[in-house]
């Protein structure tokens, strides 16, 4: 019995391996030129710090130590609670018939492909903020390594500022109105709001990166990475805060979209959301089991930083194409591929699409052909 579990657990992983085995080494390879550009970027370098710093400052030592310990290894261990086919299957299965993906989504897009669940596919430090271009954008907003590093190091900033804000205009008085917040879910919130962007958006050879598919109708790593929020045992409280990131909890179709995040995430970790704490029975509905808390509101609205640093990405690289092509005579193929994307991999992560942006609206385009010409 034990004997033929193993032998058909080990057919299921040698399938996935000789299926994922290209895709995988390829990744590895690429991501390790991607974590070489990230350790000599000094943007990244300064957010990774910092970011680190504030984890330090999370009072409660349980949720410091596991927040630390997702972002030093952001492993997809959620993996390995279907580690065989026909249970993953299965998993796609329950979402489909929830309604929270639809039929185009496909197992590879929940799992990853990855060698081993229990290792990070790529650094915090190495990974992007966001994909890397669409149809409508040139780029998206920190698309380059240490571009997520650097996200969420402004987005902390951010929410510990509207802390205080708050709290300016807002002043507790002896009733105890006024305003009051847990930092310790905002910070949790903020940092691991992107986490599973280190899996999701992996580097491909030609410098660009892999896309994402949808679930619940959100990018798959928001999803995933309260997957494995659920799968490392963080606190509900905490779960539920990260799960804000990408809309509010106030009671609205808003809130429903992050009880179905809460849900798909459940599903994928095995885990039952009611008895975990995230979710409750309300009128035959699910509802988040907590009330619409500050530090959601906070969490959600420090991740808004995309609009200008999107703008900002899309602007630069369609002018260091414009100057590669016009001024330097590089050829369609040049711009289409490697060439042109590992250099403006390069320069983001060296400058930041901001940096880039305001230097281009005080000097010029030719401040940015001088940086095109020194690589
Ligand atoms: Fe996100
Ligand atoms: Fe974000």
């Amino acid at each position: 019995m034990f004997k033929k579990s193993v032998k058909r657990i080990s057919m299921a992983l040698l399938m996935l391996f000789t299926i994922t085995k290209a895709q995988t080494e390829d990744s590895l390879t690429n991501n390790e030129r991607a974590q070489k550009i990230a350790e000599k970027a000094r943007p990244a370098i300064m957010a990774a710090a910092y970011v680190k710093q504030q984890i330090a400052k999370i009072r409660n030592p349980q949720l410091r130590r596991l927040t630390e310990e997702l972002i030093t290894n952001p492993a997809p261990t959620y993996q390995a609670k279907a580690p065989l086919q026909k249970e993953r299957e299965q998993v796609l299965s329950e979402l489909r018939s929830a309604g929270l993906i639809t039929a185009e989504v496909s197992l590879e897009g929940i799992y990853i492909p990855v060698k081993d669940p229990t290792k990070a596919a790529q650094s915090f430090l190495a990974a992007p903020g966001s994909y890397y271009r669409s149809a409508k954008s040139l780029a998206g907003h920190h698309s380059y390594p240490g571009g997520l590093a650097v996200h969420t190091a402004y987005n902390l900033r951010a929410g510990l500022s509207m802390i205080e804000n708050y709290k300016r205009q807002y002043p507790l008085d002896t009733s105890g109105s006024g305003f009051s917040v847990d930092p310790d879910l905002v910070i949790c919130g903020i940092v691991l709001h992107d986490i599973m962007k280190t899996l999701v958006f992996q580097w491909k050879k030609d410098g660009s990166l892999y896309e994402e598919q949808q679930i619940a109708g959100t990018g798959a790593h928001h999803i995933l990475g309260i997957a494995e929020m659920y799968v490392r045992g963080f606190p509900a409280e905490a779960v539920i805060a990260m799960a804000s990131a990408h809309d509010p909890t106030a009671p609205s179709p808003l809130r429903k979209k992050v009880v179905s995040y809460l849900r798909a995430a459940a599903i994928i970790a095995r885990v039952d959301p009611v008895s975990y704490g995230t979710l409750k029975a309300k009128d035959d509905e699910l509802d988040i089991a907590s009330e619409a808390r500050p530090e959601h509101f906070i969490v959600h609205l420090s991740d808004a930083d995309y609009h200008y640093s999107g703008h900002a990405a899309a602007a630069t690289v369609g002018i260091l194409r414009e100057l590669a092509k016009t001024e330097l005579g590089w050829s369609d193929e040049a711009l289409d591929g490697e060439r042109f994307n590992w250099l403006r991999n390069q320069l983001l992560a060296s400058h930041t699409e901001i940096g880039l942006y305001q230097l281009y609206l005080k000097k010029g385009s030719k401040a940015l052909l001088r940086l095109i010409s020194s690589k």
